[in-house]
Formats: structure tokens, C-alpha cells, sequence
């Protein structure tokens, strides 16, 4: 693709959406940010002149409004006071004095949000188009203590003071989700009380809201505004949860993925989620007749899978006397499939599951048949794992290149099963 047309796609698409998947774009912007130009050197803000977060959040409609606009301004420097635990943002710091979240936090793709995937990109960008790097960073590392450059008073990217590169490689962070303002957010004491913290807590307390308990909590990077492909964002999660049966079973997004408030986000890279999502048989009526795998969305809160990035491969094979498979047999995709063009995303196909539908495969067993094998597959990150390779075969610096490579090799070995059965049919 030509560099003029990698712009004009690139600037074509106006939601970070677009950006986040925007392969062939992506690889071509960052093949001309490498280009020879010259970039200037930023200066490095004094603090003083920095616009600090005031804010603070009051009733729900102000914490919906307000509390993930992204990048999260500077906090500043912390309040007189404050001992060094109380003043760090470090998550091994928080995890002196709340162990359990920290030790399954670590464990989840939220603390790895600033990916070999994404830092490959933005490696290109750092130079010459932060402001490109910003939009990335909104969702992955959100705090402004994450990103090197911020907007002085008069709006202009300039050195972060308050930068701290391991905060920023440690992704979503705690203070990403707790911290405003050196203030400390949390949901309602387990007895549903909003009652303050007592004279005297560490980090000052913490104000008690229900947007914690709330799916509008996980909206903000969980949902994309504009609609991309036929009619839909590229990102629906929270519109598919909002037009589903579980807002009224009172189940928002924190019941299935923080199960007692656990901090597990479990997704589509957990065998043991998804395969608690959906319901999968394998059964034929009657001997030597066709054979139906049926997946059903029994369990999962939004289409199965809800991104536009995993593809779930159901399939019949049939198998001979001695168990030598045979040819026949049938495959079905459950997927959303889009493609960036010229003009934008468009939808190529959508077989995913809203809840409580199901996709049914059915086969034919020739004469030799002795055996069906279903069986279900699951490639989280099918989508990536071709983006992936497109970047590797175009032009990138060493860094970018080392970490791209990473990036592949993790997604295109991320594939596992879920259902693998096998049934005599005669
Ligand atoms: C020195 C110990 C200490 C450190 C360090 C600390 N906390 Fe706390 N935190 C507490 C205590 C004690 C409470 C209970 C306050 C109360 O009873 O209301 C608390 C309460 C909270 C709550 C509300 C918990 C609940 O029961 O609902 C959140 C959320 C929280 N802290 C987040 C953090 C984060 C994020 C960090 C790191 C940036 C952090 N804390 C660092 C001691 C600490
Ligand atoms: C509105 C929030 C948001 C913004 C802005 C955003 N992302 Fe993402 N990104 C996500 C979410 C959510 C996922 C996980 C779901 C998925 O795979 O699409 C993700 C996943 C990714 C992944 C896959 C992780 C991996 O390594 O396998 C990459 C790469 C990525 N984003 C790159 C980017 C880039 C580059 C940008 C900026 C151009 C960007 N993102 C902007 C929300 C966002
Ligand atoms: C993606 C956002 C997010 C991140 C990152 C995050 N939390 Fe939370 N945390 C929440 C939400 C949401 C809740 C409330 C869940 C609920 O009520 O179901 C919560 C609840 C808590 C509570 C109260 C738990 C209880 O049992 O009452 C503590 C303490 C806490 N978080 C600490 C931490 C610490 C420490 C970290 C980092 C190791 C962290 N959180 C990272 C979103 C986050
Ligand atoms: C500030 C942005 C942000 C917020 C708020 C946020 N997430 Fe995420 N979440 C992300 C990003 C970015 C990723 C993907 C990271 C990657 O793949 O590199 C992600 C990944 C996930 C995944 C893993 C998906 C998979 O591929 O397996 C789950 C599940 C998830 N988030 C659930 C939640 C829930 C539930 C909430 C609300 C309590 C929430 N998130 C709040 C940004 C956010
Ligand atoms: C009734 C339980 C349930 C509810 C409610 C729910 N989820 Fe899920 N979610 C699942 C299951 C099960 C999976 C694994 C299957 C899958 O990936 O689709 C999943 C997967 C995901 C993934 C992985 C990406 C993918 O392609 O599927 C993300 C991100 C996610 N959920 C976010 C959310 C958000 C945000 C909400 C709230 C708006 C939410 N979920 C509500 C059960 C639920």
C-alpha cells in the first residue's frame, strides 16, 4: 500500500476503533514515522505549569460522565501527608495492603494491556505522532502518569515530569480504576453501605460509589461509539449486554468477570470461561443418519464472542471402521469477520451468538461411517494473528520488529479446544 493511501485511511477512520484494528494503516503509518524525518525534541514540562486533575465525582450520573475521561489528567504531586505507601501508584504497593487483588490482577490480561502487540506500534510513533500514541493509550494505560508526553496549559504535547515507564509497562493499572485526583474510588462495602472510611484510613479512605457495581463502569473501553461495519462498532460489548435478558437478571459485566469481586477478567483467552458460556452436543437420532453439533449461548452476557477478533471453529468429521478419518464431514464458523478498505471497515460476515441462540452444523455420514468426531475450536486471536504477520512482512525497525514477532508467535499459539467428542453413529 502505497504511503498516501495509508493516510488517508488512517485519517478516514475518526474512532480509536478503527485505530485498534486498523492493520494495514497501522503498518504503513509506522512504516513512515521511521522515514528520515527530522523530529523536534520535546522539552520537558516543569511541573508548575502543568494543568493538575481537580475533580472530584459525587452522584452515579457524575461518576457516568465523568469518571473515564480518558487519558485520566495528572494527579500531581501527592497531598501532604501521604507516606511513600500512600503516594505510590505502583501496584505491588497496593498489593502490601490488599494481597488478594494484587495477586489476581497479575494473572489477567488487564495488567498486560500494554502488549508486545501494542508496543510494536507504538514504538514508530513515539517520535513523530504522539498524539497518535495518546488515542492508543486512552484504553490500555489511562493514567497520564503512563504516557512521556502530555498537553500543557495551551493544549501542546509536552515531556511528562510525572512519566513513569514501568507504571506504563504494567498497563491497567489499580490507580487506572481507583485513583482520581489522590482520591480513592471503590464500590459499596459488601453489606451495600456507602458508609466513609473510619478517622485515620491509609491513602486518606475511599469513596464508596455504585458506578463500581455498574456495567456503565466497564463501558468506556468495552464499548466503541461510532458504528464501523453495517451499522455496528467494531466494539459492542456493552450495547449486545444492554439488549440482552441480563440487565433485567440484574447481571451486569462485574457478575461473570469479578465473581465476588474477584479481579479475574476472564475472557475469550480462558478455556474455562468460555467453555462455561455456551452449551455444546453432538447427537444423531437415529443410526446411520445425519449427525448435528449444536453451540448455544447459554451462559455468555453479549454475543459469543462479543470482538471481532476471535473465531470459534465447529466441526464434524467422520471416521472409518478403524478410526482413519474419511472425507465428508462439515465446518461452520462463528465469527465477525471485517475488512479495513479505502472507504472504511466494512462487515464481510456475522455468526456470532446473541445469547441463547444457537448455531447448528449438521453432516451427512457416507457409507464407510463409523464414527462422528465434533468438535469445537476456539482462535482468540485469529484477527491479530493475520495483522501480525502483514507487519512482519513489510518494513519495521529492529525494536518494532522483535516485539511483533513476540506478538505473533503469542497469538497464533493461543489456539484451544473446548469440545472434542466422539459418537458411534452405526
Ligand atoms: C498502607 C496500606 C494500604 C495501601 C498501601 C493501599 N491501601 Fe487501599 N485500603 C487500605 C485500608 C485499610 C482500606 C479500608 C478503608 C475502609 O475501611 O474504608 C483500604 C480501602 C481501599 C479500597 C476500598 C476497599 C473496600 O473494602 O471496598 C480500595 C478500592 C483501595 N483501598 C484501593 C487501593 C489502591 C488502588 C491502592 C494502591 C494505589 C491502595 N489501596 C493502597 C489500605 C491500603
Ligand atoms: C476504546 C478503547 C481502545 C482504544 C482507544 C484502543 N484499544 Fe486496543 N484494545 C482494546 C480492547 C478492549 C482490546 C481487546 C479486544 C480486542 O482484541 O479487540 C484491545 C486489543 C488490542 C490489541 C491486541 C493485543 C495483543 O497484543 O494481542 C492490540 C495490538 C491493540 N489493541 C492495539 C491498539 C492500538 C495500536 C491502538 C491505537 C491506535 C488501540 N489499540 C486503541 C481497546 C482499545
Ligand atoms: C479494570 C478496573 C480495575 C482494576 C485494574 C483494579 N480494580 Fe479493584 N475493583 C474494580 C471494581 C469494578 C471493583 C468492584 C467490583 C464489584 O463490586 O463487583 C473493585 C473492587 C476493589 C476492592 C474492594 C474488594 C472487596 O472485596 O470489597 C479493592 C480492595 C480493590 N478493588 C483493589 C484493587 C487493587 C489493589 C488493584 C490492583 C492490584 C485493583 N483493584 C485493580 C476495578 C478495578
Ligand atoms: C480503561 C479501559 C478499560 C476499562 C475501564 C476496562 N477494561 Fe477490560 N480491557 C481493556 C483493554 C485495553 C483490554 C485488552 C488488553 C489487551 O488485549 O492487550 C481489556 C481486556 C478485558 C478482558 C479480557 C478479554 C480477553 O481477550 O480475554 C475482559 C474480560 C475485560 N477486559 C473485562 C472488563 C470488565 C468486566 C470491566 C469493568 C469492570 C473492564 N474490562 C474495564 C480496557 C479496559
Ligand atoms: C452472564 C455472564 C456475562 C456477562 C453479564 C458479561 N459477560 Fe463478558 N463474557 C462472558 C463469558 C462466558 C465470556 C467468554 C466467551 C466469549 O468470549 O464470548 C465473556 C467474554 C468477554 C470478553 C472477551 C472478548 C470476546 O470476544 O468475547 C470481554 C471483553 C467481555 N466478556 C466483556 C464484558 C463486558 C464489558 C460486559 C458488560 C457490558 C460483559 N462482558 C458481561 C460472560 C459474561
Amino acid at each position: 500500500m502505497s504511503e498516501r493511501l495509508a493516510h488517508a485511511v488512517f485519517r478516514a477512520r475518526p474512532s480509536p476503533a478503527g485505530l485498534c484494528l486498523a492493520s494495514c494503516a497501522l503498518v504503513a503509518l509506522a512504516a513512515c514515522a521511521e522515514s528520515e524525518s527530522d523530529s523536534t525534541r520535546l522539552a520537558v514540562a516543569d511541573p508548575a505549569t502543568l494543568p493538575v486533575d481537580q475533580r472530584t465525582f459525587s452522584d452515579l450520573t457524575d461518576f457516568v460522565q465523568g469518571y473515564w475521561r480518558t487519558p485520566i489528567p495528572l494527579q500531581g504531586p501527592a497531598p501532604e501527608g501521604f507516606n511513600p505507601l500512600e503516594a505510590s501508584f505502583e501496584p505491588s504497593t497496593c498489593g502490601t495492603c490488599h494481597p488478594k487483588q494484587y495477586e489476581d490482577w497479575q494473572t489477567t490480561i488487564h495488567s498486560a494491556a500494554y502488549s508486545p502487540g501494542l508496543a510494536g506500534q507504538l514504538v514508530n510513533w513515539e517520535r513523530d505522532s504522539y498524539a497518535n500514541v495518546r488515542v492508543c493509550l486512552a484504553c490500555h494505560t489511562p493514567l497520564s502518569e503512563q504516557s512521556a508526553q502530555v498537553p500543557d496549559t495551551a493544549g501542546q504535547l509536552v515531556g511528562n515530569p510525572y512519566f513513569d515507564r514501568s507504571l506504563r509497562d504494567q498497563g491497567m493499572v489499580c490507580a487506572g480504576c481507583h485513583f482520581r485526583a489522590w482520591r480513592k474510588y471503590g464500590p459499596p462495602r459488601r453489606d451495600g453501605s456507602l458508609e466513609p472510611s473510619p478517622e485515620g484510613s491509609p491513602h486518606g479512605g475511599v469513596t464508596r460509589t455504585p458506578f463500581f457495581e455498574d456495567s456503565r463502569f466497564c463501558k468506556g473501553c468495552h464499548q466503541f461509539q461510532q458504528p464501523a461495519a453495517n451499522g455496528k462498532p467494531l466494539e459492542n460489548t456493552y450495547e449486545e449486554w444492554r439488549n440482552s435478558k441480563y440487565p433485567v437478571l440484574e447481571m451486569q459485566c462485574q457478575n461473570c468477570h469479578m465473581p465476588d469481586r474477584r479481579h479475574l477478567w476472564r475472557g475469550i483467552h480462558d478455556s474455562t470461561m468460555v467453555a462455561g458460556g455456551v452449551t455444546i452436543e453432538l447427537v444423531q437420532a437415529r443410526a446411520g443418519e445425519p449427525v448435528t453439533l449444536r453451540v448455544t449461548n447459554s451462559g455468555t452476557g453479549h454475543r459469543f464472542p462479543t470482538y471481532v477478533t476471535p473465531e470459534v471453529r465447529v466441526r464434524i468429521d467422520f471416521l472409518d471402521a478403524d478410526w482413519q478419518p474419511l472425507p465428508g464431514g462439515n465446518v461452520v464458523l462463528i465469527a465477525r469477520k471485517v475488512a479495513a478498505g479505502a472507504g472504511g471497515w466494512q462487515e464481510l460476515s456475522d455468526t456470532r451468538l446473541p445469547p441463547d441462540s444457537t448455531a447448528t452444523l449438521t453432516a451427512e455420514p457416507g457409507p464407510d461411517a463409523r464414527y462422528a468426531r465434533g468438535r469445537v475450536i476456539v482462535l482468540p486471536s485469529n484477527f491479530y494473528e493475520a495483522v501480525f504477520e502483514g507487519m512482519l512482512s513489510g518494513a519495521l525497525s529492529d525494536t518494532s520488529r522483535a516485539l511483533i514477532a513476540q506478538a505473533h508467535r503469542r497469538a497464533s499459539s493461543s489456539a484451544y479446544s473446548i469440545f472434542d467428542d466422539t459418537l458411534r453413529i452405526r
